[in-house]
């Protein structure tokens, strides 16, 4: 037998069924039950694929258990602390860190590529002043595919990086001018002497023109601290495996959509509060709390089985542990407190939920901790960043671990078509 076998028994019949179990080179095996339906007419049942594997995959590996995360096996924390964002989106895509002369042309192309049709622009016009940003921006990426129908069909290894590289370019100007309109003010184009996250920050905060605020003391410039702390956050979001919103981009994929329509499907799975939402969800509800003293009450109707209220930016479906992300982010709070003028009253609310959460049974019983929604809030809201942007920001950070995991479903000569069955209980 080529594999070891995982026997199922129907207890009615005593009939037996073997399954290969599959090794992968980390975590848990899988066992293959691909002919499960063929071989006994019954479906298997496990809404929201908690214990369901939907493919292979060599990008990302989480240990929820341990709290570990790696991308293309490189620990996040090296990648987090010792490498740019651009580093890590050319790891994504290309399986290897570049060396200096591979970034600095991947760096180059990604400025030249962050311009838009002229003709884009006109979409966001049709959108009103106080439309969410998440919507424009996933409207435009839609859009988009219309401007580039020749990424439909896609032949060799350069026109997926071409793909690649036009979209993880071109979303943080979709970001800003979705941000722009929101307020009513001009959009400013990107600036290729910029780099990628330089120029994000730009767009979102300059005057037309390109002039940033000017202070008594001349043109205020963005600080390095601020690109360092925005930069680590896009890197931390870069992929997750196969998370909500990666696990609609691959369903949209298996149907032969374009792979812009499908990161534009991801944009709306990431958009609701229980995934990438969340983040823009802590600061409210930080603002709603309103003041440490009134800390334990929320708390408490956050254990009340009988009230709906969840504490935002904690739990997860597959960290038990430590998010890995959230730590970093925690030591880049302490870090950066005061280059970044952390101490406020949103931060004192948090660490007071912190505290009580980590010692709180409730929470110890059912593994909940702090996950990366919980600290990226309050380093954006320090980087003036309002919170309707948190998510488009998740969007930046996340754009290449789509584009990624949409091209390894498409070489994946076992990609099917996403279609799942049910148990009918109706009439
Ligand atoms: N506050 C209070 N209780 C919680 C919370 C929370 N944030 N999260 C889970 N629980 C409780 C549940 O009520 C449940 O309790 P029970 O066993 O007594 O019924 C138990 O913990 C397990 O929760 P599930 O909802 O079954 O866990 P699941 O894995 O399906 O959901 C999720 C994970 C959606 C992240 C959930 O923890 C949650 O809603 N968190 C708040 C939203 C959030 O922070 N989302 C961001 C996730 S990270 C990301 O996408 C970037």
């Amino acid at each position: 037998m080529p594999h070891d076998t995982f026997t199922f028994i129907d207890n009615r019949d005593n009939t037996r069924y073997d399954y290969p179990i599959l090794t992968g080179k980390r975590g848990p095996s899988v066992v293959d039950i691909r002919s499960f339906f063929k071989d006994t007419g019954m479906f298997t049942y496990d809404p929201g694929f908690t214990s369901t594997a939907s493919c292979k995959s060599t990008i990302t590996f989480i240990d929820g258990a341990k709290g570990e995360l790696r991308y293309r096996g490189i620990p996040i924390e090296e990648l987090a602390t010792k490498h740019s964002y651009l580093e890590t989106c050319y790891l994504l895509l290309n399986e290897t860190l570049p060396n200096a002369e591979q970034l600095a042309d991947f760096d180059l192309e990604l400025r030249h590529r962050a311009f838009l049709h002229e003709g884009l622009l006109n979409l966001f016009h049709a959108f009103p002043d106080n439309a969410h940003p998440m919507a424009t921006l996933s409207a435009a990426t839609t859009a988009l595919a219309s401007f580039y129908d020749t990424h439909l069909e896609i032949n060799d290894e350069a026109e997926y990086q071409e793909m690649a590289r036009r979209i993880i370019a071109k979303i943080p100007t979709i970001a800003a001018y979705a941000y722009r309109h929101s307020l009513g003010i001009p959009f400013i184009y990107p600036d290729v002497d910029l780099s990628f996250t330089e120029n994000f920050l730009t767009m979102m905060r300059a005057y037309p023109g390109g002039k940033m605020h000017r202070t008594i003391e001349g043109e205020a410039k963005i600080r390095d601290v601020e690109i360092r702390a925005l930069d680590t956050i896009f890197t931390l979001h870069a992929d997750h495996e196969q998370n909500a919103s990666t696990t609609v981009v691959r369903g949209v994929a298996s149907t032969g959509a374009h792979p812009y329509v499908a990161i534009a499907s991801g944009i709306a799975a990431l958009w609701g509060r229980a995934h990438g939402g969340a983040n823009e969800s802590v600061i409210a509800q930080l603002e709603m709390i309103g003041s440490v003293d009134n800390v334990e009450t929320y708390i408490a109707k956050a254990k009340d089985p009988n009230d709906p209220f969840r504490l935002m930016g904690f739990g997860h479906r597959v960290y038990k542990n430590f998010d890995p992300r959230a730590r970093i982010l925690k030591e880049l709070q302490d870090e950066l407190r005061e280059e970044l003028g952390l101490d406020t009253e949103l931060m004192a609310i948090a660490r007071r939920i912190e505290e009580i959460a980590l010692s709180d049974d409730y929470f110890i019983s059912r593994k909940l901790y702090p996950n990366i929604d919980f600290y990226t809030g309050v380093i954006l809201t320090a980087l003036k960043i309002p919170k309707s942007m948190f998510t488009p920001i998740f969007v930046i950070g996340r754009t290449v671990g789509w584009v990624t995991q949409w091209i390894e479903f498409k070489k994946d000569t076992a990609s099917k078509i996403a279609r799942p069955r049910q148990l009918y209980i109706g009439d």
